[in-house]
């Protein structure tokens, strides 16, 4: 077998993930980085081999003889990057959130139905043995006909990740309810099993608006540190901060599933925190670690049970990045590539969430009205289920 020849570009940051990929001799190798920082590609070589092909002009690297490519650059340049990577007939592992709009999201998908291309959008929480360990029981019934759906998500490494470089704008992002919590609404699809139809949110800007800007020609640093606390005490933030640092979302599902996602970026501590509750009972998981466990409740009672009638735990054996997804998501993604085989992660779920978001995010600054999240398109709805 040859090994897939595999393209990255946004080949640092969340970049490394390609890592997973370079195999060579055993099925795939990385051959090509594109990255507008030089000293990304300096580093790529070093990992990869001095021979591989390196560039700052993505259009290069699509110029190169490549089987599938990586897309891992900001989430405001999905678009152009996995269009263009799909007309070159390439497979595509295309990073979450797909895109920064609904209408961008649906120009990916017709470009790849025309292109007849394999396109992958990279939602690792659904390759995280937590989450998957919750969807099996819940399928198996574990908690009866699921009812309600809520995730509590603490952001602690916001104010470094978020609020220091571009996802701290708009146009960048749309928002960080749908930058972050893409993740979350797809995790609410998958686990209960519906789209969401109609959205409604709140969220405001009440914490980094208050704190110490860096001038507009300083670089930001957006690694975590750990003693960047408490957040009103520090200084070095983006010049331009016009996303919400607080979100509080309502879905109305399909099937009369009622859902509710919190996201905060200003905690100490950071976990997603998710209950599903059912006619037979409630499953949550505390934390989402590779040992996180999760707990079923099926007994009746009359005061709080910390912990459940049941407890399960992932047993993670490989814990090389999320939890262990990462390495996971990436042979699927492979796999996909070689076959077009069926996937956890579908680009009509990646389509769904950011329209969730999205909707969500124009909600919140129209005072909370309820907007309706429009449905696929016409020529996507064949695959409506993919991915449920
Ligand atoms: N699935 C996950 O768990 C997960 C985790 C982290 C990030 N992400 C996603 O990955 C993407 C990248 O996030 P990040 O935090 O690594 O961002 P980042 O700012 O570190 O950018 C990634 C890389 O892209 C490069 N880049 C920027 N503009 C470029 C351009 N025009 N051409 C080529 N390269 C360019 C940057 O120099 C950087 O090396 C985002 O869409 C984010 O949502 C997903």
């Amino acid at each position: 077998m040859e090994d897939l020849r595999i393209g990255v570009i946004g080949s640092g940051g969340r970049g490394g993930l390609a890592a997973h990929a370079h195999k060579p001799g055993k099925g795939s190798r990385i051959v090509a980085c594109c990255d507008v920082d030089r000293n990304v590609l300096e580093w790529n070589r070093q990992r990869y081999g001095k021979e591989i092909f390196t560039t700052t002009d993505y259009c290069e690297l699509l110029d190169k003889d490549l089987d599938a490519v990586f897309v891992t650059t900001p989430d405001f340049l999905h678009e152009e990057h996995a269009i263009a990577a799909i007309e070159k007939g390439l497979a595509v592992y295309l990073e979450k959130p797909m895109t920064i709009t609904i209408e961008g999201c649906d120009r990916v998908l017709a470009a790849a139905k025309r292109r007849k291309a394999r396109l992958f959008v990279g939602h690792n929480m659904r390759y995280m043995t937590v989450f998957r360990k919750m969807r099996e029981l819940i399928q198996k019934g574990a908690i009866g006909e699921v009812r309600a759906a809520w995730c509590r998500h603490f952001v602690s490494y916001g104010g470094d990740a978020y609020f220091r470089d571009w996802h701290s704008e708009r146009k960048n992002t749309t928002g960080l309810l749908l930058q972050k919590g893409a993740h979350d609404i797809d995790m609410i699809h998958w686990l209960t099993g519906a789209w969401s139809k109609r959205v409604s949110a709140f969220g405001n800007l009440t914490v980094y608006n208050r704190c110490k800007r860096r001038g507009k020609n300083e670089r930001g640093d957006a690694a975590f540190n750990v003693t960047h606390w408490p957040p009103l005490k520090q200084t070095g933030f983006s010049p331009v901060i016009d996303v919400e640092d607080q979100n509080v979302m309502i879905m109305e599902l399909e099937n009369g599933i009622l859902g509710a996602y919190l996201q905060c970026h200003f905690t100490p501590d950071a976990c997603r925190n998710y209950t599903i509750i059912g006619t037979e009972g409630r499953i949550e998981n505390v934390g989402d670690g590779p040992e996180s466990p999760v707990f079923v409740w099926n007994r009746r009672t009359d005061c709080y049970q910390m912990i459940g009638d049941e407890v399960y735990r992932g047993g993670v054996t490989d814990a090389s990045g999320h939890g262990g997804a990462d390495s996971v998501i990436v042979e699927e993604f492979l796999r996909f590539a070689r076959t077009g085989c069926e996937t956890a992660a579908t680009p009509e779920a990646a389509r769904m969430a950011v329209a969730a978001g999205y909707q969500a995010t124009i909600s919140l600054r129209n005072g909370g009205q309820p907007l309706d999240v429009p449905p696929l398109p016409k020529f996507a709805r064949k695959a409506q289920k993919r991915g449920l």
